[in-house]
Protein backbone atom coordinates (compact mmCIF):
# COMPACT_ATOMS: atom_id res chain seq x y z
CA UNK A 1 0.00 0.00 0.00
CA UNK A 2 2.74 2.48 -0.28
CA UNK A 3 1.73 5.86 -1.11
CA UNK A 4 -1.80 5.15 -1.47
CA UNK A 5 -4.83 7.32 -0.77
CA UNK A 6 -6.87 5.41 2.31
CA UNK A 7 -10.48 6.72 2.60
CA UNK A 8 -11.39 6.72 5.85
CA UNK A 9 -15.01 7.67 6.90
CA UNK A 10 -16.29 9.15 10.15
CA UNK A 11 -12.35 9.86 10.39
CA UNK A 12 -13.67 12.63 13.27
CA UNK A 13 -15.04 10.74 15.60
CA UNK A 14 -12.84 8.52 18.57
CA UNK A 15 -11.30 5.47 16.85
CA UNK A 16 -11.12 7.33 13.21
CA UNK A 17 -9.03 10.08 14.76
CA UNK A 18 -6.87 7.83 16.46
CA UNK A 19 -6.63 6.07 13.37
CA UNK A 20 -5.45 8.86 11.40
CA UNK A 21 -2.78 10.20 13.72
CA UNK A 22 -1.73 6.31 14.78
CA UNK A 23 -1.46 5.84 10.50
CA UNK A 24 -0.11 9.27 9.49
CA UNK A 25 2.50 8.44 11.52
CA UNK A 26 3.36 4.46 10.97
CA UNK A 27 3.01 5.25 7.60
CA UNK A 28 4.80 8.07 6.45
CA UNK A 29 4.03 7.71 2.30
CA UNK A 30 0.05 6.76 2.98
CA UNK A 31 -2.53 9.67 2.76
CA UNK A 32 -5.30 9.84 4.13
CA UNK A 33 -9.07 10.78 2.98
CA UNK A 34 -11.40 11.90 6.12
CA UNK A 35 -15.16 11.57 4.88
CA UNK A 36 -17.15 12.71 7.95
CA UNK A 37 -20.83 14.18 8.40
CA UNK A 38 -19.48 16.13 11.89
CA UNK A 39 -22.47 14.69 14.14
CA UNK A 40 -22.32 15.20 17.49
CA UNK A 41 -19.34 12.94 18.06
CA UNK A 42 -17.28 13.82 15.17
CA UNK A 43 -14.88 17.00 15.87
CA UNK A 44 -12.69 18.80 13.66
CA UNK A 45 -10.58 20.04 16.58
CA UNK A 46 -9.07 16.35 17.00
CA UNK A 47 -6.17 16.77 14.95
CA UNK A 48 -5.25 20.45 16.45
CA UNK A 49 -2.31 18.07 17.17
CA UNK A 50 -1.61 16.72 13.76
CA UNK A 51 2.54 17.66 12.67
CA UNK A 52 2.48 20.06 9.79
CA UNK A 53 4.12 17.30 7.69
CA UNK A 54 1.23 15.42 8.73
CA UNK A 55 -1.94 17.44 8.54
CA UNK A 56 -0.48 17.87 4.90
CA UNK A 57 -1.19 14.29 4.13
CA UNK A 58 -4.88 14.75 5.70
CA UNK A 59 -7.70 15.78 3.39
CA UNK A 60 -10.96 16.40 5.07
CA UNK A 61 -14.38 16.28 3.16
CA UNK A 62 -17.44 16.73 5.02
CA UNK A 63 -20.67 14.82 3.64
CA UNK A 64 -22.86 11.96 4.60
CA UNK A 65 -22.54 8.04 3.67
CA UNK A 66 -26.68 8.24 3.38
CA UNK A 67 -26.46 10.13 0.56
CA UNK A 68 -25.90 8.40 -2.73
CA UNK A 69 -25.37 11.78 -5.08
CA UNK A 70 -22.77 12.86 -2.13
CA UNK A 71 -21.03 9.79 -1.73
CA UNK A 72 -20.38 9.52 -5.77
CA UNK A 73 -18.83 12.93 -5.88
CA UNK A 74 -16.65 11.74 -3.39
CA UNK A 75 -15.02 8.64 -5.80
CA UNK A 76 -16.00 11.17 -8.60
CA UNK A 77 -13.33 13.50 -7.36
CA UNK A 78 -10.09 11.31 -6.09
CA UNK A 79 -8.85 8.32 -6.28
CA UNK A 80 -9.12 5.86 -3.68
CA UNK A 81 -6.92 2.38 -3.10
CA UNK A 82 -8.63 1.12 0.28
CA UNK A 83 -11.34 2.17 2.34
CA UNK A 84 -11.63 1.90 6.44
CA UNK A 85 -15.10 2.33 6.91
CA UNK A 86 -15.65 3.61 10.60
CA UNK A 87 -18.88 5.82 9.76
CA UNK A 88 -21.57 4.65 12.36
CA UNK A 89 -24.11 5.80 14.93
CA UNK A 90 -22.10 4.40 17.97
CA UNK A 91 -24.26 4.60 20.89
CA UNK A 92 -26.35 1.78 22.26
CA UNK A 93 -28.19 3.77 24.33
CA UNK A 94 -29.39 6.21 21.94
CA UNK A 95 -30.38 3.64 20.01
CA UNK A 96 -32.49 2.79 22.37
CA UNK A 97 -34.40 5.77 22.79
CA UNK A 98 -34.17 6.44 18.61
CA UNK A 99 -33.84 3.70 16.46
CA UNK A 100 -33.85 5.23 13.32
CA UNK A 101 -30.83 7.21 13.06
CA UNK A 102 -29.78 3.81 13.47
CA UNK A 103 -30.80 1.94 10.40
CA UNK A 104 -30.21 5.55 8.45
CA UNK A 105 -26.98 5.76 9.11
CA UNK A 106 -25.24 1.94 9.72
CA UNK A 107 -27.36 0.27 7.50
CA UNK A 108 -28.29 2.41 4.58
CA UNK A 109 -24.99 4.64 4.21
CA UNK A 110 -23.18 1.55 4.98
CA UNK A 111 -24.95 0.16 1.90
CA UNK A 112 -24.43 3.48 0.05
CA UNK A 113 -21.00 3.29 0.74
CA UNK A 114 -20.22 0.15 -0.25
CA UNK A 115 -22.19 0.11 -3.57
CA UNK A 116 -20.03 3.08 -4.10
CA UNK A 117 -16.70 1.55 -3.33
CA UNK A 118 -17.76 -1.36 -6.35
CA UNK A 119 -18.54 0.65 -8.72
CA UNK A 120 -15.10 2.60 -8.23
CA UNK A 121 -13.56 -0.69 -8.05
CA UNK A 122 -14.74 -2.14 -11.35
CA UNK A 123 -14.08 1.59 -13.25
CA UNK A 124 -10.34 1.04 -11.61
CA UNK A 125 -10.12 -2.44 -13.39
CA UNK A 126 -10.74 -4.33 -10.04
CA UNK A 127 -6.91 -3.71 -8.65
CA UNK A 128 -6.18 -6.87 -6.34
CA UNK A 129 -4.51 -4.60 -3.51
CA UNK A 130 -7.85 -2.75 -3.07
CA UNK A 131 -9.48 -3.46 0.54
CA UNK A 132 -13.20 -2.50 2.22
CA UNK A 133 -12.42 -2.70 6.17
CA UNK A 134 -15.81 -2.44 7.59
CA UNK A 135 -15.37 -1.50 11.32
CA UNK A 136 -18.03 -3.49 13.30
CA UNK A 137 -18.18 -5.32 16.78
CA UNK A 138 -18.36 -7.67 19.03
CA UNK A 139 -21.61 -6.61 19.78
CA UNK A 140 -23.11 -8.69 16.85
CA UNK A 141 -23.18 -12.08 18.62
CA UNK A 142 -24.91 -11.25 21.56
CA UNK A 143 -24.41 -11.67 25.31
CA UNK A 144 -22.39 -14.54 26.69
CA UNK A 145 -22.83 -16.75 29.99
CA UNK A 146 -20.03 -16.86 32.41
CA UNK A 147 -18.13 -19.81 29.97
CA UNK A 148 -16.91 -19.29 26.80
CA UNK A 149 -15.69 -16.60 24.16
CA UNK A 150 -16.69 -14.95 20.84
CA UNK A 151 -15.05 -16.99 17.82
CA UNK A 152 -15.40 -15.70 13.94
CA UNK A 153 -18.27 -18.56 13.45
CA UNK A 154 -20.22 -17.18 16.74
CA UNK A 155 -23.57 -16.92 15.46
CA UNK A 156 -24.78 -13.69 15.24
CA UNK A 157 -28.00 -12.83 17.74
CA UNK A 158 -27.94 -9.10 18.42
CA UNK A 159 -29.53 -7.51 21.43
CA UNK A 160 -29.72 -3.66 20.80
CA UNK A 161 -31.02 -1.63 17.49
CA UNK A 162 -27.72 -0.38 17.57
CA UNK A 163 -25.81 -4.41 17.31
CA UNK A 164 -29.08 -4.94 15.10
CA UNK A 165 -28.31 -2.56 12.80
CA UNK A 166 -24.11 -3.02 12.55
CA UNK A 167 -24.78 -6.87 11.98
CA UNK A 168 -27.15 -5.54 9.01
CA UNK A 169 -24.25 -3.43 7.79
CA UNK A 170 -21.96 -6.74 8.66
CA UNK A 171 -23.96 -9.08 6.39
CA UNK A 172 -24.33 -6.44 3.25
CA UNK A 173 -19.89 -6.44 3.61
CA UNK A 174 -19.97 -10.04 3.36
CA UNK A 175 -22.68 -10.28 0.69
CA UNK A 176 -20.64 -7.54 -1.72
CA UNK A 177 -17.86 -10.07 -1.61
CA UNK A 178 -20.04 -13.59 -2.22
CA UNK A 179 -21.53 -11.59 -5.25
CA UNK A 180 -19.43 -9.31 -6.73
CA UNK A 181 -16.25 -10.06 -5.50
CA UNK A 182 -15.44 -6.46 -4.47
CA UNK A 183 -12.47 -7.31 -1.55
CA UNK A 184 -13.96 -6.35 1.77
CA UNK A 185 -13.23 -7.65 4.98
CA UNK A 186 -15.51 -7.49 8.45
CA UNK A 187 -13.61 -6.19 11.71
CA UNK A 188 -15.42 -7.53 15.10
CA UNK A 189 -14.49 -5.62 17.70
CA UNK A 190 -14.55 -4.64 21.78
CA UNK A 191 -15.23 -1.98 24.06
CA UNK A 192 -12.33 0.61 23.10
CA UNK A 193 -11.22 3.39 25.68
CA UNK A 194 -8.47 6.43 24.80
CA UNK A 195 -8.23 9.75 23.91
CA UNK A 196 -10.51 11.66 22.19
CA UNK A 197 -13.86 8.95 23.09
CA UNK A 198 -16.78 11.26 23.05
CA UNK A 199 -18.26 11.50 27.00
CA UNK A 200 -21.65 9.58 26.56
CA UNK A 201 -19.68 6.44 27.08
CA UNK A 202 -18.46 4.54 30.29
CA UNK A 203 -14.82 5.57 30.60
CA UNK A 204 -14.77 8.95 29.65
CA UNK A 205 -18.24 9.66 31.59
CA UNK A 206 -17.05 8.25 34.34
CA UNK A 207 -13.68 10.73 34.67
CA UNK A 208 -15.74 13.53 33.76
CA UNK A 209 -17.84 13.37 36.51
CA UNK A 210 -15.28 12.31 39.03
CA UNK A 211 -13.82 15.41 38.06
CA UNK A 212 -17.25 17.93 38.38
CA UNK A 213 -17.94 15.79 41.64
CA UNK A 214 -21.14 14.20 40.21
CA UNK A 215 -23.11 11.14 40.48
CA UNK A 216 -21.50 8.25 38.76
CA UNK A 217 -24.58 6.49 37.03
CA UNK A 218 -23.77 2.14 37.17
CA UNK A 219 -26.45 0.36 35.08
CA UNK A 220 -28.04 -2.93 36.75
CA UNK A 221 -25.81 -4.12 39.56
CA UNK A 222 -22.80 -3.15 37.75
CA UNK A 223 -21.82 -6.81 37.18
CA UNK A 224 -21.66 -6.59 33.62
CA UNK A 225 -18.39 -7.53 31.93
CA UNK A 226 -17.02 -6.08 29.00
CA UNK A 227 -13.62 -6.76 27.31
CA UNK A 228 -11.56 -3.42 27.06
CA UNK A 229 -8.69 -2.80 24.55
CA UNK A 230 -6.99 0.49 24.28
CA UNK A 231 -7.95 2.52 21.06
CA UNK A 232 -4.02 2.49 19.48
CA UNK A 233 -4.16 -1.33 19.75
CA UNK A 234 -7.15 -1.52 17.84
CA UNK A 235 -5.92 0.91 15.64
CA UNK A 236 -2.42 -1.14 14.91
CA UNK A 237 -5.21 -4.38 14.16
CA UNK A 238 -6.89 -2.35 11.40
CA UNK A 239 -3.58 -1.64 9.80
CA UNK A 240 -2.80 -5.17 9.78
CA UNK A 241 -5.64 -6.29 8.50
CA UNK A 242 -5.86 -3.65 5.90
CA UNK A 243 -2.30 -4.84 4.80
CA UNK A 244 -2.67 -8.71 5.18
CA UNK A 245 -6.04 -9.67 5.90
CA UNK A 246 -7.60 -12.08 3.89
CA UNK A 247 -10.95 -10.47 1.42
CA UNK A 248 -13.74 -12.39 2.38
CA UNK A 249 -12.92 -12.97 6.23
CA UNK A 250 -13.49 -11.74 9.52
CA UNK A 251 -11.15 -11.02 12.54
CA UNK A 252 -12.23 -10.65 15.85
CA UNK A 253 -10.30 -8.13 17.92
CA UNK A 254 -10.30 -8.20 21.57
CA UNK A 255 -8.36 -7.11 24.78
CA UNK A 256 -8.18 -10.28 26.73
CA UNK A 257 -8.98 -7.27 29.53
CA UNK A 258 -12.43 -8.70 30.58
CA UNK A 259 -13.51 -6.25 33.54
CA UNK A 260 -17.04 -5.58 35.46
CA UNK A 261 -18.16 -2.19 35.03
CA UNK A 262 -17.63 -1.65 38.59
CA UNK A 263 -14.31 -2.68 38.72
CA UNK A 264 -13.84 -0.47 36.25
CA UNK A 265 -15.63 2.36 37.79
CA UNK A 266 -13.49 1.86 41.24
CA UNK A 267 -10.15 2.06 39.44
CA UNK A 268 -11.39 5.09 38.31
CA UNK A 269 -12.46 6.67 41.59
CA UNK A 270 -8.96 5.64 43.01
CA UNK A 271 -6.55 6.83 39.84
CA UNK A 272 -8.37 10.37 39.88
CA UNK A 273 -7.86 10.36 43.31
CA UNK A 274 -4.44 9.73 43.77
CA UNK A 275 -3.74 11.87 40.82
CA UNK A 276 -6.19 14.78 41.98
CA UNK A 277 -5.30 14.90 45.82
CA UNK A 278 -8.20 16.66 46.84
CA UNK A 279 -8.89 17.89 50.21
CA UNK A 280 -11.92 17.89 51.91
CA UNK A 281 -13.70 15.82 49.49
CA UNK A 282 -13.69 12.17 50.36
CA UNK A 283 -13.03 9.40 48.32
CA UNK A 284 -14.50 9.62 44.85
CA UNK A 285 -16.18 5.49 45.14
CA UNK A 286 -18.95 7.77 47.60
CA UNK A 287 -20.25 9.28 44.19
CA UNK A 288 -21.60 5.56 43.00
CA UNK A 289 -25.06 5.45 42.01
CA UNK A 290 -26.92 2.26 40.78
CA UNK A 291 -29.34 3.64 38.55
CA UNK A 292 -31.88 1.63 36.24
CA UNK A 293 -30.83 -0.85 33.69
CA UNK A 294 -30.25 -0.59 30.55
CA UNK A 295 -33.30 -2.79 28.49
CA UNK A 296 -31.63 -5.61 26.75
CA UNK A 297 -28.39 -5.06 28.34
CA UNK A 298 -26.18 -7.90 27.23
CA UNK A 299 -24.04 -9.85 30.56
CA UNK A 300 -20.85 -10.37 29.49
CA UNK A 301 -18.61 -9.84 26.08
CA UNK A 302 -15.07 -11.25 25.58
CA UNK A 303 -13.49 -12.18 22.56
CA UNK A 304 -11.16 -15.05 21.26
CA UNK A 305 -8.48 -13.03 18.67
CA UNK A 306 -6.58 -16.11 18.08
CA UNK A 307 -7.28 -15.95 14.48
CA UNK A 308 -5.73 -12.21 14.52
CA UNK A 309 -2.96 -13.25 16.48
CA UNK A 310 -1.99 -16.66 14.79
CA UNK A 311 -2.79 -15.32 11.27
CA UNK A 312 -1.69 -11.87 11.33
CA UNK A 313 0.63 -11.59 14.06
CA UNK A 314 -1.22 -9.09 16.31
CA UNK A 315 -1.81 -8.84 20.03
CA UNK A 316 -2.60 -5.95 22.26
CA UNK A 317 0.42 -3.77 24.14
CA UNK A 318 -1.21 -2.33 26.94
CA UNK A 319 -2.71 -3.76 29.71
CA UNK A 320 -6.07 -2.42 31.11
CA UNK A 321 -4.21 -0.71 33.77
CA UNK A 322 -1.47 0.62 31.95
CA UNK A 323 -4.18 2.02 29.19
CA UNK A 324 -6.94 3.57 31.76
CA UNK A 325 -3.63 5.80 33.10
CA UNK A 326 -2.60 6.83 29.45
CA UNK A 327 -6.44 7.62 29.02
CA UNK A 328 -7.22 9.57 32.28
CA UNK A 329 -3.64 11.88 31.65
CA UNK A 330 -4.87 12.12 28.65
CA UNK A 331 -8.19 13.98 29.61
CA UNK A 332 -6.50 15.88 32.62
CA UNK A 333 -4.47 17.49 29.89
CA UNK A 334 -7.16 18.06 27.53
CA UNK A 335 -9.60 20.37 29.66
CA UNK A 336 -10.27 22.16 26.35
CA UNK A 337 -10.86 19.76 24.53
CA UNK A 338 -13.52 18.49 27.00
CA UNK A 339 -15.18 22.08 27.01
CA UNK A 340 -15.40 21.92 23.46
CA UNK A 341 -17.87 18.76 23.22
CA UNK A 342 -19.88 19.27 26.07
CA UNK A 343 -22.20 21.59 23.82
CA UNK A 344 -26.09 21.87 24.24
CA UNK A 345 -25.88 18.59 22.31
CA UNK A 346 -24.12 17.09 24.94
CA UNK A 347 -26.03 18.37 28.32
CA UNK A 348 -29.21 17.54 26.31
CA UNK A 349 -28.64 14.21 25.94
CA UNK A 350 -27.32 13.75 29.69
CA UNK A 351 -30.76 15.12 30.87
CA UNK A 352 -32.32 12.92 28.56
CA UNK A 353 -30.30 9.67 29.35
CA UNK A 354 -30.14 9.60 33.27
CA UNK A 355 -33.11 12.10 34.01
CA UNK A 356 -35.71 9.63 32.45
CA UNK A 357 -33.41 6.69 34.58
CA UNK A 358 -33.95 8.55 37.73
CA UNK A 359 -37.93 8.56 37.17
CA UNK A 360 -37.82 4.69 36.04
CA UNK A 361 -39.67 5.55 32.68
CA UNK A 362 -36.88 4.69 29.86
CA UNK A 363 -38.70 3.19 27.85
CA UNK A 364 -41.44 5.53 27.59
CA UNK A 365 -39.60 8.10 27.03
P1 LIG B 1 -17.97 7.81 17.21
O1 LIG B 1 -19.42 7.97 17.49
O2 LIG B 1 -16.98 8.42 18.15
O3 LIG B 1 -17.63 8.39 15.76
C1 LIG B 1 -18.47 8.20 14.66
C2 LIG B 1 -18.03 9.16 13.56
O4 LIG B 1 -18.84 8.90 12.41
C3 LIG B 1 -18.19 10.64 13.91
O5 LIG B 1 -17.07 11.36 13.50
C4 LIG B 1 -19.42 11.05 13.12
O6 LIG B 1 -19.43 12.43 12.76
C5 LIG B 1 -19.32 10.15 11.90
N1 LIG B 1 -20.64 9.91 11.28
C6 LIG B 1 -21.78 9.52 11.91
N2 LIG B 1 -22.79 9.45 11.01
C7 LIG B 1 -22.25 9.76 9.79
C8 LIG B 1 -22.78 9.85 8.48
N3 LIG B 1 -24.08 9.62 8.25
N4 LIG B 1 -21.96 10.19 7.47
C9 LIG B 1 -20.63 10.43 7.70
N5 LIG B 1 -20.08 10.40 8.94
C10 LIG B 1 -20.89 10.06 9.96
O7 LIG B 1 -17.74 6.25 17.06
P2 LIG B 1 -16.46 5.36 17.41
O8 LIG B 1 -16.56 4.92 18.81
O9 LIG B 1 -15.25 6.06 16.93
O10 LIG B 1 -16.75 4.09 16.50
C11 LIG B 1 -16.30 4.04 15.15
C12 LIG B 1 -16.73 2.72 14.53
O11 LIG B 1 -16.18 1.64 15.27
C13 LIG B 1 -18.25 2.50 14.52
O12 LIG B 1 -18.60 1.89 13.31
C14 LIG B 1 -18.48 1.54 15.69
O13 LIG B 1 -19.61 0.74 15.45
C15 LIG B 1 -17.21 0.73 15.66
N6 LIG B 1 -16.78 0.17 16.95
C16 LIG B 1 -16.64 0.99 18.05
C17 LIG B 1 -16.18 0.45 19.24
C18 LIG B 1 -16.01 1.32 20.47
O14 LIG B 1 -15.76 0.78 21.55
N7 LIG B 1 -16.10 2.64 20.38
C19 LIG B 1 -15.86 -0.91 19.32
C20 LIG B 1 -16.04 -1.71 18.18
C21 LIG B 1 -16.48 -1.15 17.00
O1 LIG C 1 -18.36 -3.87 22.46
C1 LIG C 1 -18.11 -2.88 21.50
C2 LIG C 1 -19.04 -1.72 21.72
O2 LIG C 1 -18.59 -1.05 22.89
C3 LIG C 1 -19.09 -0.75 20.54
O3 LIG C 1 -19.61 -1.42 19.43
C4 LIG C 1 -19.95 0.47 20.87
O4 LIG C 1 -19.89 1.41 19.81
C5 LIG C 1 -19.41 1.11 22.13
O5 LIG C 1 -20.25 2.18 22.51
C6 LIG C 1 -19.35 0.08 23.26
O6 LIG C 1 -20.67 -0.34 23.67
P1 LIG C 1 -21.10 -0.51 25.21
O7 LIG C 1 -22.56 -0.36 25.31
O8 LIG C 1 -20.50 -1.74 25.78
O9 LIG C 1 -20.32 0.77 25.83
P2 LIG C 1 -20.76 1.86 26.92
O10 LIG C 1 -19.54 2.66 27.23
O11 LIG C 1 -22.00 2.59 26.54
O12 LIG C 1 -21.12 0.94 28.19
C7 LIG C 1 -20.14 0.07 28.77
C8 LIG C 1 -20.82 -0.67 29.91
O13 LIG C 1 -21.10 0.27 30.95
C9 LIG C 1 -22.16 -1.28 29.55
O14 LIG C 1 -22.32 -2.51 30.23
C10 LIG C 1 -23.18 -0.28 30.04
C11 LIG C 1 -22.50 0.34 31.25
N1 LIG C 1 -22.83 1.76 31.53
C12 LIG C 1 -22.72 2.67 30.53
C13 LIG C 1 -23.00 4.00 30.73
C14 LIG C 1 -22.91 5.00 29.60
C15 LIG C 1 -23.18 2.15 32.81
O15 LIG C 1 -23.25 1.33 33.75
N2 LIG C 1 -23.46 3.48 33.03
C16 LIG C 1 -23.40 4.41 32.05
O16 LIG C 1 -23.70 5.61 32.32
Amino acid sequence: MKGKTILVTGGCGFIGSNFIYHVLSARPTWRILNFDALTYSGNLVNFKELSSESASRHTFVHGDIRYGNVVDQLFADHEVDGIIHFAAESHVDRSILGPEAFVDTNVVGTFRILDASLRHWQRRGKPKDFRFVHVSTDEVYGSLGSEGFFREETPYDPSSPYSASKAASDHFVKAYFRTYGLPTIVTNCSNNYGPYQFPEKLIPLIILNILEAKALPIYGDGKNIRDWLYVIDHCNALVKVLEDGKPGESYNIGGEAERENIQVVHLLCDLLDARLRREGRGPSRRLIQFVMDRPGHDRRYAIDAGKLRSELGWSPKHSFEAGLELTVDWYLAHPNWIASVQSGEYRRWIDLNYESRDRNDLATS
